[in-house]
């Protein structure tokens, strides 16, 4: 998978991704990953990317052309077909099924916004899809960026020592993940749950699956209210 970042300090999301598990995949070859500066594909002298808003008021807005230009640019570098996608509060909410469904294509290109705005004939005729991170306002596009390309590199195959890790993060079955234990079983802030000692595959499973649905129940009842739960899941739920 191949995804190009079209932003205002394209030196963020470079150096972002260099390291840990996105930086491995990228060296594995299992990402591609290229940045592109948009001030590079403004004109004249002061090469400016943003002008003041039409009808008035505060902030600059950045302009069409550069965009454009640098978003035909970053398409032109590869044949293969590019979904893209453009960082901003007003977008659909991130999810990781919504990331599921962007790591089958073969090419993604994000756009970060920065200032007041883009111009919104822009987001309107080239951008297939705009994607928020929260509801709050960021400076700018590229730390949304910076988490799809995180929670995307993390998702190749490969990238991960254990595949199963992925399959079992929290919000791949729309719960949120179990509490995890490690070495030593007895510690003076607490003992680990005995079950997970007892070497009962199913009982550990069983337990596992009732933390996660007990877990999101306390913390995120929107979240139960969107799955079907099986019976077994709704007695565990129950005991
Ligand atoms: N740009 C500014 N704020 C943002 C947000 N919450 N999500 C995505 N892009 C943004």
């Amino acid at each position: 998978m191949r995804i190009d970042v079209l932003s205002l300090f394209p030196e963020f999301i470079g150096q972002s991704a260099e390291i840990g598990v996105v930086g491995r995949a990228i060296r594995r070859g299992l990402l591609s990953l290229r940045t592109w500066q948009i001030r590079d594909f403004a004109s004249g002298v002061h090469r400016s990317v943003d002008d003041r808003p039409y009808g008035g008021g505060p902030g600059m807005v950045m302009m069409i052309d550069p965009l454009r230009q640098c978003l035909e640019a970053a398409r032109a570098d590869d044949s293969r077909p590019a979904h893209v996608l453009f960082m901003s509060p007003q977008g659909r909410p991130l999810s990781q099924k919504r990331l599921r469904e962007w790591s089958l294509m073969p090419r993604l290109i994000l756009v970060c916004g920065r200032y007041e705005g883009v111009d919104e004939r822009f987001v309107e005729h080239c951008v297939d899809e705009q994607v928020s991170i929260g509801d709050y306002v960021l400076s700018g596009g590229e730390l949304a960026a910076a988490v799809i390309v995180d929670a995307l590199g993390r998702l190749r195959d490969g990238a991960l020592g254990d595949p199963e890790s992925a399959r079992q993060d929290s919000f791949e079955d729309g719960l949120l993940d179990c509490p995890h234990y490690t070495r030593p079983p007895q510690h003076e802030l607490g003992a680990v749950p005995e079950v997970l000692g007892s070497g009962d595959h199913a009982a550990i499973a069983r337990w596992r699956r009732q933390q996660a649905l007990g877990r999101t129940w306390l913390l995120r009842p929107d979240l139960i209210q969107r799955l079907q739960l099986s019976r077994e899941d709704r007695r565990l739920l129950d005991a």
